[in-house]
């Protein structure tokens, strides 16, 4: 009886790995992405940009809001890695790592909504 239930369970998992898509494998790992984006913004850019999807105004009124910026027209992930590549006209020196780029994009496209 106790073995029946285990096997039961090991084809149950199988069943659901098997159900993992490519797409949901992308999915996963863009979402890991993206968390690890938000995280890279709160410590490097929450102090002036708003960085949350609820977040109206920036702390810095002057720094566009990440949302706003996810909402523009035509932004997509290649747009936003544009985006996130443009210097601070008011501080050359803050310039994002390429790996982090992809993270802060992975994120800001899920600010869209
Ligand atoms: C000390 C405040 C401050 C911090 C920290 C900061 N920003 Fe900004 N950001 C601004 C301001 C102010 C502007 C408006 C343009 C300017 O004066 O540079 C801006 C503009 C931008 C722009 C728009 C550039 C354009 O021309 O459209 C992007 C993209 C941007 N910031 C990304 C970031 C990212 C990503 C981070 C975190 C890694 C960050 N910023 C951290 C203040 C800040």
């Amino acid at each position: 009886m106790r073995a029946t239930g285990i096997l039961g369970l090991a084809a149950l998992a199988l069943a659901l790995t098997a159900c993992a898509t490519p797409e949901d494998v992308a999915d996963r790992e863009t979402a890991r992405q993206a968390a690890r984006g938000q995280a890279y913004a709160i410590q490097n850019c929450a102090a002036c940009h708003a960085i949350e999807a609820y977040q109206e105004t920036s702390p810095n009124p002057d720094a566009p809001a990440f949302a706003e910026a996810a909402r523009m027209p035509g932004m997509n992930r290649r747009a936003l890695n544009a985006w996130l590549n443009t210097p601070h006209p008011s501080m050359p020196n803050l310039i994002v790592p390429p790996e982090q780029i992809d993270e802060l994009s992975a994120y800001i496209s899920t600010l869209e909504n």
